[in-house]
């Protein structure tokens, strides 16, 4: 007799199991040491050069932040140089962002299977770069520097093809996967350990004005190209299929699909967004 419960079946379809994801603030100096030996080895000549510039320059992971993101948003208008110092302004004003950007580090790593080491989104995933440029937008919005913020809320749309209002609250360890066409309103809420794919909107539904956009609750997956429109909750662990559009509430540890999203299967219990799990969850009936 074939065993057909949940976690059988589950774990028939090939579930990732994940070990235990960090929540604890991260060690700093260790975590730039870590990415550090991520280079170790490399010996293409054109590559010791961009980990030089990325990594072994600098000291510290908050000043190798800062000058990545200077190098990455400095344009014409405002200079690599004078951006790396606004954002090395922002790190020592508010310790809370490196250890958010430290903490989408070591998420990406545990939930991301195309994640060797720490060096590779520190330095080359456009999705990781837009969370932390958007956490210094955010930053300079809630200082009264609103037109600094809107650069850089500009700067990065420009080159990541993400989106973030800088007045919108996201936690920690998030995670935007691709982080392409991703857009995220003025009064969206996205809590910690929420993992994004690409192509998702978190917009109003342009009938109302103020609080407009979606609450998404801890541990929320969203698969990509899925709409969230409106000031709807995504509740706790809740799950969105790829493409659905979603316009009211998603229950906790609920799964939707579809235009217009609605729930299917059985009421999960683990959190997706730090397994990744895509799935369907297990049929609550049999033919
Ligand atoms: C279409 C829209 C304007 C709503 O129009 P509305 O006439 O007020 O529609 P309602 O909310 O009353 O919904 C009417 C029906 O259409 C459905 N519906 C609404 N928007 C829908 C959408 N985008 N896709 C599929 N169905 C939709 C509703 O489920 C409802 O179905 P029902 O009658 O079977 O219950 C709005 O939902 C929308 O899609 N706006 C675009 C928002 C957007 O692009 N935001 C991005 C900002 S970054």
């Amino acid at each position: 007799m074939p065993d057909l419960s949940p976690t059988s079946l589950a774990a028939s379809r090939g579930a990732r199991a994940v070990a235990e994801p960090t929540l604890l603030p991260i060690d700093q100096e260790r975590l730039w040491s870590d990415i550090a030996a991520g280079c170790e080895g490399c010996d293409d000549p054109l590559v010791r050069g961009l980990l030089a510039t990325g990594i072994r320059n600098h000291a510290s992971f908050a000043n190798g932040l800062a000058a990545l993101i200077g190098r990455k948003l400095g344009d014409r208008s405002v200079a690599d140089d004078a951006l790396s110092e606004l954002v090395a302004e922002a790190f020592a004003a508010d310790p809370h962002i490196v250890a958010a950007a430290a903490a989408d580090l070591v998420a990406i790593r545990e939930r991301d299977p195309a994640t060797a080491n720490y060096a590779t989104p520190f330095l080359f995933f456009k999705g990781y770069h837009a969370v932390q440029c958007y956490r210094v937008a955010h930053w300079l919005w809630n200082n009264d520097r609103r037109y600094l913020a809107l650069h850089l809320q500009s700067r990065t749309s420009e080159l990541f093809a993400v989106d973030i209002h800088p007045a919108a609250r996201l936690g920690r360890r998030i995670l935007f996967d691709h982080g392409t066409g991703i857009v995220i309103g003025e009064t969206s809420v996205l809590e910690d350990d929420v993992s994004l794919l690409q192509g998702v909107t978190l917009g109003g539904t342009g009938k109302n004005v103020g609080d407009r956009h979606p609450k998404v609750r801890r541990g929320v997956l969203i698969g990509a190209g899925a709409k969230i429109l409106g000031n709807i909750e995504l509740g706790e662990g809740a799950k969105v299929g790829a493409g659905s559009i979603v316009l009211e509430s998603v229950p906790p540890f609920t799964t939707v699909v579809g235009n217009p999203a609605r729930p299917v299967g059985t009421r999960h219990s683990a959190l997706p967004a730090f397994t990744m799990d895509q799935m369907l969850p297990p049929i609550d009936y049999m033919i």
